[in-house]
């Protein structure tokens, strides 16, 4: 078990820092983590799992070792090869219009890919449809306005996301990878709350700062402060 306590989330930051110097490490860490909280809501065993936006395949993996059925979706060859990976099970395709079958999986999930779509909400629409009823669909997101919320350009996407971008391409020389109303984008915790509940298809099961502890959890209650103090927002449906 990862626990929910602060050792799990000093844990996650260390992986974190790491990123740079031990990728593989890092996304392996973390993909274990992702599939511990999905393990909560779900028995993953010889359950067909699809990870939408999975780039090089370290949740899948992680699923696979779980006992499930996995595969990955991402509409980037280069992503999906990243770190020298050749990850099992893996489909280019596009969150918004997935190349599956409605309610042919039993759990879809996607860990940090929405704020990088342009149309969330279609995004967020095909997850469902692809869910068989009785399923789960598990979600995680950067919401923008969290300390993270610019990604490499943080915390600069405070004072808006052009700044941020152009500030880090000075620094850097390079443009940032991830590009403000490009491939990235804002998106915000009470909107994404509001989205599930308000979708036919759905039940909101549970939704929280994914990296907190669970003493944290109360904070995705409270309108604009969630917003700054909830780095990344996790949602847990269940398929009607
Ligand atoms: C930050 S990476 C996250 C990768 C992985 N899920 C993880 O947690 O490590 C974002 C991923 O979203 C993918 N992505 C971007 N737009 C997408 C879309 N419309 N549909 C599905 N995936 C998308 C990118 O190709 C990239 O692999």
């Amino acid at each position: 078990m990862a626990g929910t306590g602060i050792r799990r989330s000093v844990e996650l930051l260390e992986a974190f820092r790491r990123e740079q110097v031990d990728p593989d490490a890092t996304y392996a860490r973390l993909a274990a983590d992702s599939v511990e909280l999905l393990s909560r809501y779900t028995s993953l065993d010889q359950r067909v799992a699809l990870d939408v936006g999975g780039g090089p395949g370290y949740t899948a993996a992680a699923l696979r070792a779980a006992g499930a059925h996995a595969f990955t979706v991402d509409p980037s060859a280069d992503e999906l090869r990243l770190h020298g990976r050749q990850p099992e099970g893996a489909l280019v395709g596009d969150g918004r219009a997935l190349p599956v079958r409605t309610g042919s999986v039993d759990v879809c999930c996607s860990f940090n890919t929405l704020e990088h779509v342009r149309a969330p909400w279609a995004f967020l629409d095909e997850l469902v449809r692809i869910t068989r009823s009785g399923g789960v669909v598990f979600v995680c997101v950067t919401n923008w306005l969290s300390p993270w919320g610019g990604h490499e350009t943080s915390p600069w996407h405070y004072l808006g996301g052009e700044r941020a971008a152009s500030r880090y391409a000075r620094r850097t020389g390079l443009p940032p990878k991830n590009r403000y109303g490009e491939s990235l984008f804002e998106i915000g915790v009470g909107e994404v709350l509001q989205w599930a509940e308000r979708h036919p298809g759905v039940a909101l099961r549970d939704a929280f700062p994914r990296y907190y502890p669970s003493w944290c959890r109360p904070l995705v209650r409270l309108p604009g402060v969630r917003e700054v103090a909830t780095w990344n927002l996790a949602l847990v449906l269940d398929r009607h």
